[in-house]
């Protein structure tokens, strides 16, 4: 039977290591995200790859959010049963399971697809007549990141062209990720980095639109170049998802860069020993916070700073005030990375003024295929 503390225990009761998430906070990001795309004439369509629950989905999409973005077809599927119904797949979708699972998914929700060879355009063309649905495609353009995407250019146009001529795939436009740029901690090299990936992308636009066909979508974006993507005229959508937590990593990266975005997720844990005199051991070991990013803060106790994490175990010095931790103390912990760190728990436990409010499922957890 799975742990659930029931609504009003107070967050120092709940149960450790535990995604504490404070509601006032992640719903004040949600608002100032949602605030930014509306001032700026831009749609939003945050990235679920962050949130992996419809919970959250449905709360952005209330906000304000056109729909959702998803990375697998598992987190697509997740979405579509907590009715979500509109859904941007980011990522290529490849092989007769996933795409028989993909219009599943599209029987349910709108689906949009990313795809960057001419194979898969294909399959998914084969795919919807054999189901007799229509499927929206747009292309993932490679813009930088040297991740996958279709070269700009003549590669682009070719690749649109198919889509617009496969049978059951309609061609809705481009999208591309600043990867690049969104970690990139110097404000002005940041924009340089983002731009130039963003004309790139405008420029497989440019070219596919003077070929006859309309892009409606131009969609990129992340936390980190959200007030740089976000602005230029042509970007229709922003596919930004960090921002709904904002772990250390993004905090790192704005330094004093000004920006509305607090952090809204922790991971308790519980001092488990006091082995010697500057050691303090907790519960959270790797299996509980990601350090693909880097170790996790400490953020409630001044003086406690993390060495190492090992699976169960999370290893500290101390000094100042953390010298008096006890073993039994609660402690809080930031994630440099929260995506990874959420995609290894059960339940986000929703906290509001340091009472839990509701517990939520992190249904997305496990839905990587
Ligand atoms: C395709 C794609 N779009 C958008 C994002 C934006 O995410 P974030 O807001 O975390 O930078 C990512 C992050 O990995 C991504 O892979």
């Amino acid at each position: 039977m799975d742990y659930l503390p029931l609504p009003g225990t107070p967050v120092e009761e709940i149960d450790t290591p535990a995604i504490i998430v404070d509601l006032d906070i992640a719903e004040a990001n949600i608002e100032a995200m949602s605030t930014f795309a509306s001032q700026n004439g831009v749609s939003l369509r945050p990235h679920m790859k962050t949130g992996k629950s419809p919970f959250w989905a449905l709360k952005q999409i209330e906000a304000g959010a056109i729909g959702v973005c998803a990375a697998k077809v598992g987190e697509a599927e997740m979405l579509a049963e907590g009715g979500v119904n509109e859904i941007l797949i980011t990522n290529q979708i490849v092989g007769q399971t996933k795409i028989r699972r993909l219009f599943g998914v599209a029987s349910r929700a709108n689906v949009t697809v990313a795809v960057d060879s001419h194979e898969n355009v294909a399959e998914l063309s084969e795919a919807a007549q054999a189901f007799g649905r229509e499927l929206g495609v747009i292309l993932e353009v490679e813009t930088g990141m040297k991740r996958a995407g279709v070269e700009p250019g003549e590669a682009a146009t070719t690749l649109a062209k198919a889509v617009d001529r496969a049978p059951g795939l309609r061609f809705d436009g481009v999208m591309g990720y600043e990867g690049g740029a969104v970690y990139t901690e110097n404000f002005d090299l940041r924009k340089r980095q983002a731009l130039e990936s963003v004309d790139n992308l405008l420029r497989a636009a440019d070219d596919i639109e003077a070929s006859g066909l309309e892009v409606k979508i131009i969609s990129a974006g992340g936390t980190g170049t959200y007030d740089i993507t976000g602005k230029v005229d042509r970007i229709t959508e922003l596919q930004c998802g960090s921002y709904l937590f904002m772990d250390a990593k993004y905090l790192q990266v704005f330094g004093d860069h000004p920006h509305p975005f607090r952090p809204a997720l922790t991971v308790s844990g519980t001092v488990t020993s006091r082995p010697a005199p500057g050691r303090a051991i907790a519960d959270p070991g790797q299996k509980a916070i990601s350090i693909d990013q880097g170790v996790p803060e400490v953020i409630s106790i001044e003086g406690a700073i993390v060495q190492g994490l090992s699976e169960e175990h999370c290893v500290m010095k101390t000094e100042g005030p953390a010298d008096n931790l006890k073993i039994g103390d609660k402690i809080s912990f930031l994630p440099t990375h929260s995506d990874t760190t959420i995609a290894q728990h059960a339940y986000y436990f929703c906290v509001r003024d340091g009472v839990l409010e509701t517990v939520v499922e992190i249904a997305g957890r496990g839905r990587f295929t």
